[in-house]
């Protein structure tokens, strides 16, 4: 059997389908991972939620990103994930043709760093490295070694310092501390 690949844009019609798949992939309790606190209140960021269809699973696979900020300099980055493929369609290409695709687009689009929690031997296949030690944080638990980075442009990680916070609430911190006290 031979299937071919097209990832395109998800569209709102797509989402039960993917929350049904996410559930798979990383079960019930995938919300309490740190990585969804960098989602909550967040928006996916524009043109890189993709999906690849298929006529008997409906969506084979998924993959979205998320406008996240690091340090005080709020340094523009993207957050990968959550990337996901059906059970029955998995070791096919489509995680990595997925991933591929939409880091692309965001190379395009102006992006310049793409962060993820997951799997090293899995996304060294597209280029991410381990973040070194103590140079980001996330707002939660995590394993350092599942911290991983990946410059769209180069160099863009050298000037990355700090706490990884979702774009929205870098902003909110930020109008809050330039509100008049008393
Ligand atoms: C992980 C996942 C996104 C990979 O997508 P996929 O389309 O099945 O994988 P691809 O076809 O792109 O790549 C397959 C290759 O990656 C390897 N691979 C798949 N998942 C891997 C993982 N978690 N770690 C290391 N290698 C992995 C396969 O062994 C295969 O290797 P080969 O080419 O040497 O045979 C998909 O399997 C999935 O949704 N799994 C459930 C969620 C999960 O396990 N997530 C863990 C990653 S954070």
């Amino acid at each position: 059997m031979s299937f071919e690949f097209s990832p395109v844009p998800q569209i709102d019609a797509d989402i039960p389908i993917i929350e049904t798949i996410l559930d798979n992939a990383f079960g019930l309790s995938r919300r309490t991972k740190t990585s969804y606190r960098l989602r909550e209140g967040n928006t996916a960021a524009p043109g890189l939620s993709l999906v690849i269809r298929d006529s008997e699973v409906c969506i084979a696979g998924c993959i979205s990103y998320w406008p996240i900020t690091i340090g005080h300099a709020m340094q523009p980055a993207l957050l990968l994930g959550p990337l996901a493929v059906h059970p029955k369609r998995q070791n096919l290409g489509i995680g990595l043709k997925l991933m591929q695709v939409s880091l692309s687009k965001a190379l395009e689009l102006g992006h310049s760093l793409v962060l993820l929690v997951g799997d090293p031997p899995y996304y060294s296949r597209v280029g991410f490295h381990q973040v070194p030690e103590g140079q980001l944080d996330l707002p939660g638990t995590y394993d350092p070694k599942r911290f991983l980075y990946l410059e769209l442009v180069a160099h863009a990680l050298a000037t990355a310092k700090g706490l990884v916070l979702s774009a929205p609430r870098s902003y909110e911190l930020l109008a809050a501390l330039a509100e008049p006290h008393g």
